[in-house]
């Protein structure tokens, strides 16, 4: 049975919603903890340990994927459970969890930071920090990682706008399905000769990596590259692009810990684990439980498709001590743990699919925020304006124009 099934409020497709989510998050967690959304066809769930719940326990699979994501992808990791999964898993984990990352990846993250700061102009002392560094930066790493030609980016950045945009469409806009599904023709046709001649020559690359590999002693078949690649470029892309970009902002509104982090190095893993929480690119990750289950509020039935909320679940009250504050030196969070399985936040998920590329986006962002703070002082909103935060499914600022010395 469903407590507090309120078809009206609180509603996460509502304009108060995209005004300020937290505000509904709270009325989630306090008094709705389960809700039925008739448009979205999900429940919902807001309170911290139900989400921990629903990423930790098998019981909630996530079979959503079957059709949130496979026909822009095709069939991914995400979707795997079991053997299938770790296998799949332990292919990625050298690249991005081992020692390929810290031995091969360091120099490319640090070259693709240095060519974008270079091409900041030079006359000029303010950017659009989303459009001139943040969404260009961690797409360039992924595409040197596979090694793509670096001319294409902009291709592959329309490409993983069209297929988060499909993730999201949470109204299920015909123009926006259509548009990822045109995206996995192109991308497809465009990949295909690139893993036939990588096949015949293979370098060290991780997509030469993903052509010879073997699972169970039989080679990946293209598709199966072919959805990786996919996956990682739209995994590794938005979600740090916007994490970036959160982490400015929130060092920004607070000068005293912008000031901190600048003086000390060291905090800069624990202001990116603090925003992480306070403000997760990802909002939501859905879910599909195998059996009922009891939660907070009443029962999920077999096979319905749960929302769980990370921004919610990042603000609970029953977990942090004033959560709605930004707190770099908050006691709940170990940035030692931040990036693993053991993380006391949500924002990477929880469980058997936590997040596999949590250290490289550490990484990234850690070199980032170094060089910036090196070369561009006294970080200000231009027009002391505080950039607006949009998006239901991810979260962040469109733009966000700074000024410097
Ligand atoms: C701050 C940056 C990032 C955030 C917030 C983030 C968030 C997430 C979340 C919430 C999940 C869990 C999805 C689920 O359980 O349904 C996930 C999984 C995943 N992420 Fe990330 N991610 C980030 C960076 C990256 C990067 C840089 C990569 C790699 C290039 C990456 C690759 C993946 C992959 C492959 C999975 C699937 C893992 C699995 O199913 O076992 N992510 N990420």
């Amino acid at each position: 049975m469903l407590l507090n099934n309120t078809m009206k409020n609180p509603d996460i497709l509502s304009p108060q919603f995209q005004e300020n989510p937290y505000a509904v998050y709270k009325e989630m967690r306090d008094h709705h903890p389960l809700l039925f959304h008739e448009g979205m066809n999900s429940y919902i769930i807001s309170r911290y340990e139900d989400v921990e719940r629903a990423f930790k326990d098998n019981v909630f699979s996530s079979r959503n994927y079957d059709w949130q994501l496979e026909p822009v992808h095709g069939r991914t990791v995400l979707q795997m459970e079991g053997k299938e999964h770790s296998r799949h898993r332990n292919l990625l984990n050298p690249a991005f969890r081992g020692r390929d990352l810290f031995e091969k990846f360091i120099p490319v993250i640090t070259k693709n930071v240095q060519d974008l700061i270079a091409a900041f102009p030079k006359d000029q002392k303010e950017i659009d920090f989303v459009a001139q560094f943040a969404t260009i930066f961690p797409i360039g790493v992924i595409v040197d990682m596979l090694e793509l030609p670096k001319s294409d980016l902009p291709k592959f950045h329309g490409w993983y706008t069209s297929i988060m945009g499909f993730l999201s469409n949470l109204t299920q806009d015909p123009a926006v399905t259509e548009a990822g599904l045109k995206t996995k023709v192109e991308f497809e046709s465009y990949m295909l000769s690139i893993i036939e001649e990588r096949r015949a020559n293979p370098g060290g690359d991780l997509l030469s990596v993903l052509c010879t590999a073997e699972i169970d002693g039989v080679n990946m078949t293209d598709q199966e590259i072919k959805a990786f690649c996919s996956l990682l470029l739209t995994a590794g892309g938005e979600t740090t692009d916007k994490a970036l970009t959160l982490l400015f902002k929130n060092l920004i509104e607070n000068p005293e810990q912008m000031e901190a982090v600048r003086n000390d190095r060291s905090l800069i893993d624990k202001a990116f684990a603090e925003t992480l929480r306070f403000t997760p690119p990802v909002h939501m990750i859905m879910r599909q439980p195998l059996e009922d289950v009891e939660m907070s509020g009443g029962v999920i039935p077999a096979n319905a498709t749960v929302t769980c909320l990370i921004g919610a679940a990042n603000r609970d009250e029953n977990k942090y001590q004033q959560p709605d504050e930004f707190d770099i030196f908050r006691a709940e969070i170990d940035d030692k743990k931040s990036y693993t399985g053991a993380a006391n936040h949500t924002a990477f998920a929880l469980g058997r699919h936590f997040c596999v590329g949590s250290l490289l986006a550490k990484v990234e962002v850690n070199i980032a925020t170094n060089l910036l703070l090196d070369h561009l002082q006294n970080i200000q909103f231009k027009d002391n304006e505080a950039p607006r935060e949009t998006g239901v499914f991810t979260r962040s600022p469109k733009e966000m124009w700074i000024t410097f010395n």
